[in-house]
């Protein structure tokens, strides 16, 4: 558990989840995927049940490349992160991430302090040495956050959301991580 002061005052706690807070984690994620088209599901789409949510936490736990950070505010959930490694000896050293913060919470650098607490993760648990990610090419925020953080620009994936009716292209990126 960390606590940092936003510049607004806001106490900002980060927090590896525990079964109890799968319940709060299923309403967040509902929340913000209606909140933005940035993300992979509105909230309709997002159907896991509160024992299956129970079941990812528990797994995240358990194996030393899987992190889930939850940012809150007040006891709020209002940020999630979760990244994880592959199982295969030669994958596992490469983790995937996703990322979200309710929107009244944007442009805070809650995002920032996000990343910037999985990659010191990441460098000091020394089991994942690749850090990739996809995001809309639409989503200027994002790509500008992971820019600022090290990420670099590995390809463009094309229709890899359907929205709108319309195809959007994702820009894949990747840090390596050397500690
Ligand atoms: C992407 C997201 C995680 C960023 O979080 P955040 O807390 O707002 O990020 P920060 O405040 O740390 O930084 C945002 C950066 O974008 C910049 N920014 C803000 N509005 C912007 C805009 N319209 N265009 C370009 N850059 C913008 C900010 O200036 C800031 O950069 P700076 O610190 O260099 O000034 C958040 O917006 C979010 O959850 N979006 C919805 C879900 C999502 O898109 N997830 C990522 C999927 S890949």
């Amino acid at each position: 558990m960390k606590e940092i002061e936003l510049k607004n005052g806001d106490l900002l706690r980060l927090d590896e989840p525990s079964v109890n807070d799968a319940a709060d984690m299923i309403s967040y994620a509902k929340k913000v995927g209606d909140e933005t088209d940035n993300l992979t599901f509105d909230g309709a789409d997002f159907k896991i049940t509160v024992e299956q949510e129970e079941a990812v936490i528990l797994k995240h736990q358990s194996e030393n490349n899987h992190l889930i950070l939850l940012a809150k505010i007040n006891n709020e959930i209002i940020g999630m992160l979760s990244i994880s490694g592959s199982h295969r000896k030669r994958c596992k050293h490469i983790g995937e991430f996703g990322i979200s913060i309710l929107k009244k919470h944007w442009g805070k650098q809650i995002g920032t302090i996000m990343l910037t607490e999985m990659i010191t993760w990441a460098k000091n648990e020394g089991h994942l040495t690749k850090i990739n990610l996809s995001v809309l090419k639409q989503n200027v925020r994002a790509v500008k956050l992971y820019e600022r953080l090290g990420f670099k620009h590995e390809g463009v994936r094309s229709r890899a959301s359907f929205q709108g009716g319309k195809y959007l292209d994702t820009y894949l990126m990747g840090l390596e991580i050397d500690s």
